[in-house]
């Protein structure tokens, strides 16, 4: 039940318009962390071999809300919803990735490119698609391999931890990952390799990361080197938001047309020149 929609100049301008009302409501209501972790839940759903699930929406969908794993989420989808009422023309597919880059935007974090095009869909995975925060190593491999992600993803992703905190009645854990919770950088893998730090809360699935000799070394390189967790961060997150996604051939012919434009106007200004300088060369030998 996928919705068409076209991406033209207007719709462009509608994603910049939505972008800076984003700024506003999640920098107003201390919302990031929530709006990220909303993000993330949509397109985590992805199956690369079926091309079911990803960032098309359907989170929305009160059967998918109910999943355990989005316990809490339908707080973030309200507050999408306040955006929606004032730029009806985005997908709710572009609304919620694009929560997720803002997210990470305004707390400090990287820049994460944003190409709009996304489809709404209503048709939800079965339950049991993200993954279980007890489990193991072999477990997050598959759940993430199998949306077409890399070990190095599994660990830059799992720095989008530096935000938020557990809720004991949405997941049964408690606390933050990090002392300032609204600050996107890398204090969750130093704090990772800190061990216990008193306070802060480490998922079975964050002490993987260090017990896991391939996890590790990218665990090291991020708690030593922020830049290169926030190249790889902008990178890997990029990659959820697009999973299964491909920009709408009307986006490319924009971006196209765009360079057209810039080429004809360089070709018009240079042919302008030449008559010009035609134009006085004339005037100059008539008059020797
Ligand atoms: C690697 C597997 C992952 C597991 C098992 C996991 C599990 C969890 C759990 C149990 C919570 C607590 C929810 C609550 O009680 O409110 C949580 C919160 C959160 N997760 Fe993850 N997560 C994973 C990956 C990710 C990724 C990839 C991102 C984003 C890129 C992310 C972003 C967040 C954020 C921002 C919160 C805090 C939400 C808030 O403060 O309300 N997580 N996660």
């Amino acid at each position: 039940m996928a919705k068409e929609m076209g991406v033209d100049a207007e719709y462009i301008k509608e994603i910049e318009r939505a972008r800076r009302s984003l700024r506003a409501l999640i920098s107003s209501k201390n919302c990031a962390p929530i709006m990220l972790r909303l993000a993330w839940h949509d397109a985590g759903t992805y199956d690369a071999k079926t091309k079911t699930g990803g960032p098309n929406g359907s989170i929305r969908n009160d059967v998918e809300l109910q999943h355990g794993a989005n316990n809490g989420l339908k707080i973030a989808v309200d507050l999408c919803e306040e955006i929606k009422a004032n730029h009806p023309k985005i997908t709710y597919a572009d609304l919620y990735q694009l929560a997720g880059v803002v997210a990470v935007e305004v707390t400090g974090g990287p820049t994460i490119d944003f190409v709009p095009g996304r489809k709404d869909s209503m048709v939800s995975p079965e339950e049991g698609r993200l993954p279980d925060a007890n489990k193991g190593a072999s477990h997050l491999r598959d759940v993430f391999c199998r949306m077409g992600l890399s070990d190095r993803d599994i660990v830059a992703l799992s720095g989008g931890h530096t935000l938020g905190k557990a809720h004991k009645d949405r997941s049964g854990f408690e606390g933050p990952w990090t002392r300032e919770p609204l600050k996107f950088d890398n204090s969750y893998f130093v704090e990772l390799l800190k061990g216990n730090s008193e306070g802060l809360l480490k998922l079975p699935t964050d002490t993987v990361l260090v017990d896991d000799p391939e996890f590790r070394k990218y665990v090291e390189i991020y708690a030593n080197d922020e830049e290169a967790f926030f190249k790889d961060y902008a990178a890997s997150h990029k990659k959820l938001s697009e999973l299964g996604f491909t920009p709408p051939s009307s986006c490319s012919k924009l971006i196209n047309n765009s360079t057209a434009l810039a080429q004809s106007a360089v070709g018009v200004a240079v042919a302008a020149a030449v008559v010009i300088f035609s134009y006085f060369f004339e005037i100059n030998r008539r008059a020797k």
